[in-house]
């Protein structure tokens, strides 16, 4: 009898999500879903389109619509949490912003990804510690961006049943399974990163590695759908060492995507006003009984199959193997045991253990992920105390900042323009 709440369940993924219930229902059966929302006309369109998916699948959940966290949360077994703080009007500011100041304008990576979790964290923090009065036995699944950097500060400061997740390295798997020579019999990868700048290292066909190889010719990788697609060729690809998720091109090719920002008529965020405006719309139809295909639009894809199967791996102590965002504890050798790490981890009722990876030794991604844990170390230090010191050290050591006047510029514009939903400054 599981009761599964959804924090931010206006959003117009919800539907996709609970599609991946339904489909489980023979392994997973949840009594109620608690969707809480605070913005009550979305919730109440996105909620309806739920609510006759699962009577077209004679699915008998029971659905609760709440604006009170305590109430979904209260005695739930998974929480899993979905929140845009300041919504997609704060993201459009985030992408904006920092071109200002001739940085890259994304919603999760260099500056606007240091606010979004300045907004975030508290929310999080807030949600986690009352299912520790509420419901102490539930995993809060958390997709909230930046979902590395959350993880990071919830795990290190209250600790709690926090399992960060990215619909990336899933779709990861899922593309380089097309490497594979035909008649492979058993498949399997090596990963390694921080959420949002991780790697596919190996490609294992029947127990040899084909990756390598692979390299040698250069590849043409889709990658995720908000993230303008790049070409890695072979010298490239040989440099680095492994397959990039696709928030590596801004990194790889860091001025040009600047200047491709720049130069856009519409950021992002308001590329994905416009669609979800639409999808919205359709929600309304009494008609429409399924997740309709312009959701494939979003950057999202695969996010339901990537939550909805840790659940049930937890749930049904399947011990199956996913890579989530959870503490290290010794399996990066060249991480600390407490950095929140992206990586492979054994999945059953104990939760999420991470795989040792054995013999990595890729001196560029090593660097690039110290690095950039430095920076979120500090971001979420700023995050948890509201500590502008750390703030403006962690831009000054994030790879796509490093400058003092770019650094404090972007900045005191940022807090500036989200002073509202910083509580902690
Ligand atoms: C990717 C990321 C998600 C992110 C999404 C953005 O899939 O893994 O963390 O939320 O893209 O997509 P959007 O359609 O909102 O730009
Ligand atoms: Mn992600
Ligand atoms: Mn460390």
């Amino acid at each position: 009898q599981l009761k599964i709440a959804v924090i931010g369940a206006g959003s117009t993924y919800t539907p996709e999500l609970i599609n991946g219930f339904i489909v489980r229902r023979a392994e997973l059966q949840a009594a109620a879903f608690y969707l809480m929302d605070i913005d009550r006309e979305k919730l109440t369109i996105v909620a309806g389109l739920v609510q006759r998916m699962l009577a077209a699948s004679n699915d008998g959940a029971r659905v609760v619509l709440t604006a009170s966290l305590d109430e979904a949360i209260a005695d739930a077994d998974y929480v899993i949490a979905q929140i845009r703080v300041g919504k997609l009007d704060a993201r459009i500011r985030d992408e904006k912003l920092p071109l200002q100041f001739g940085l890259l304008g994304q919603e999760t990576t260099g500056a606007g990804g240091m606010m979004k979790a300045l907004r975030t964290i508290p929310a999080i923090m807030d949600i986690a510690a009352r299912m520790k009065r509420l419901a102490p036995r539930a995993w809060l699944i958390n997709f909230s961006n930046p979902s590395g950097l959350v993880a990071e500060a919830v795990l290190n400061t209250i600790g709690g049943k926090l399992i960060g997740l990215c619909n990336g390295p899933i779709n990861m798997v899922r593309e380089v399974q097309a490497l594979l020579p035909e008649g492979t019999a058993h498949f399997d990868y090596d990963f390694v990163g921080l959420n949002h700048l991780c790697w596919i290292t190996a490609v294992y066909a029947d127990g040899r590695d084909v990756l390598q190889e692979r390299l040698r010719s250069g590849l043409n990788v889709k990658g995720l759908q908000n993230i303008p697609q790049m070409k890695y060729d072979a010298a490239l690809l040989q440099a680095t060492g492994g397959i990039p998720i696709s928030y590596l091109n801004y990194y790889y090719f860091r001025d040009e995507q600047v200047k491709k920002c720049q130069q856009a008529v519409k950021t992002r965020g308001e590329i994905c006003q416009e669609i979800e405006a639409e999808l919205l719309r359709k929600y309304q139809s009494p008609d429409l009984k399924e997740c309709p295909p312009e959701l494939a639009k979003r950057g999202g894809a695969l996010y339901s199959e990537a939550a909805v199967s840790i659940i049930n791996a937890i749930e049904n102590d399947k011990n199956e193997v996913h890579v989530v965002d959870v503490r290290n504890q010794g399996a990066y050798a060249f991480m600390d045991p407490d950095d929140v790490v992206e990586v492979k981890c054994r999945i059953n009722k104990d939760g999420a253990t991470p795989v040792k990876l054995e013999g990595f030794d890729n001196p560029f991604i090593i660097g690039l992920m110290r690095t950039v844990k430095a920076y979120e170390k500090l971001a979420a230090r700023a995050a948890v105390h509201g500590d502008y010191q750390a703030a403006l050290a962690a831009l000054l050591v994030h790879p796509l900042i490093g400058d003092y006047f770019k650094a404090k510029g972007v900045l005191d514009a940022m807090l500036e323009a989200n002073r509202e939903f910083l509580p902690q400054f």
